[in-house]
């Protein structure tokens, strides 16, 4: 039986123990293949483990939890990746913080229902929703929350079925696969379809329902799509909204976060813009913002792959040796070559 421990600097606390892949099963639903019910090692008597317990007059360190340094990694991985996006960062800190201080808790014994971490995410095209849902699993999976870091992506084609009794098993098999992990539903309000009263996207809400309140089982849902039709979605099925306990929203990019995103991008592949070209990519930007299927990011990496395209055709077409320079630089021409320059009507790929 442990008792207490008076906290000292660096210490670690004997309960988090990492295991190899830094994974610590404490939390119901949490353990796989799962003990039966009842036994020593069943994770969901482990609410209330005794052997971890801390005495009611000890102190708790937080930065003894092994699991806070994996979630200050992916917090500054996000950070590092994602230019901007204040607001998202802020509520991914909050949750974080959450589940650590809900972690504490269960060191000291205190009872508490498992938090709800169903989410939604809201906003345009290539505003970051996915690559945000992976640092999310991870951050989920670091605090022992999920099984494994993984997210499965699925529309409405993946869950409703053609056919009379096609749907739920699609659905379950969906659920099967994000066992453990998050479900990402992307464009979740097309499972909605008021106007045909016998869709077969009632049904899928309906399964998905049951699976979110089942407290004892280890999935996080995110619902993402755009912010209005996401909100007439939510409005129709307050089953749903009400599972939902973070709502995250994501703005389209400005100019500038556009061009720093393009710098960013460009810089990890190993190129460079030189001065005219990050002028010209800004020009660029301006124009393709106002044309129609923009995609904020999206658009930004499928410009510069364009944007390669163009810079290697122009450097075979040199016919002379080529130096790490020429190789790695991206000029203004290889900018104005995009169709936006040349016909204002056009509408080029996203
Ligand atoms: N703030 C950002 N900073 C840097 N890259 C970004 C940012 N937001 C999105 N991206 C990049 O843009 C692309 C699209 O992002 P994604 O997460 O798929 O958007 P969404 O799921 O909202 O459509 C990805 O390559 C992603 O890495
Ligand atoms: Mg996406």
């Amino acid at each position: 039986m442990t008792t207490a421990h008076p906290t000292i600097p660096g210490d670690r606390a004997p309960a988090v123990n990492r295991s190899g892949n830094g994974f610590q099963m404490h939390r119901p639903g949490a353990a796989n293949p799962a003990p039966p019910r009842g036994s020593a090692a069943d994770p969901s008597a482990s609410r209330d483990a005794a052997a971890d317990r801390l005495a009611d007059d000890a102190l708790l360190d937080l930065s003894t939890d092994i699991a806070g340094k994996d979630v200050e990694d992916t917090l500054a991985r996000l950070d590092a990746e994602l230019i901007g996006l204040a607001n998202v960062k802020r509520r991914v800190r909050e949750i974080a913080a959450l589940l650590l201080i809900d972690r504490a808790r269960q060191r000291f014994g205190l009872q508490a229902t498992r938090p709800t971490m169903h989410m939604s995410f809201t906003g345009g095209p290539g505003t970051g929703k996915t690559t945000v849902a992976l640092r999310m699993a991870e951050m989920l999976h670091s605090l022992g929350y999920i099984r494994k870091p993984k997210v499965h992506t699925v529309t409405r084609d993946d869950l409703v079925g053609q056919f009379i009794g096609h749907t739920a098993p699609k659905t379950k098999e969906a659920l099967a696969k994000a066992a453990g992990g998050v479900l990402f539903i992307d464009e979740a309000y097309y499972l909605f379809r008021p106007e045909n009263e016998r869709d077969y996207g009632q049904e899928v809400i309906e399964i998905l329902l049951q699976e979110m309140e089942n407290e004892r089982t280890s999935l996080v849902v995110i619902f993402a799509g755009y912010p209005d039709r996401m909100d007439t979605f939510f409005s129709a099925n307050p089953g749903l909204s009400s599972r939902v306990a973070h709502h995250i929203e994501f703005p389209d990019y400005t100019h500038d976060e556009l061009l720093a995103i393009a710098e960013l991008m460009v810089a990890q592949e190993n190129f460079h813009f030189d001065d005219a070209a990050t002028r010209a990519f800004s020009e660029y930007l301006e124009l393709r913002m106002t044309r129609p299927r923009f995609a904020n990011a999206r658009s930004v990496r499928n410009a510069l792959d364009r944007c390669r395209l163009r810079q290697a055709k122009r450097l075979v077409e040199l016919h002379r040796p080529l130096s790490r320079t020429d190789l790695i630089t991206l000029t203004d021409n290889d900018v104005y070559g995009s169709s936006v320059f040349a016909s204002p009507v056009e509408v080029p790929a996203t």
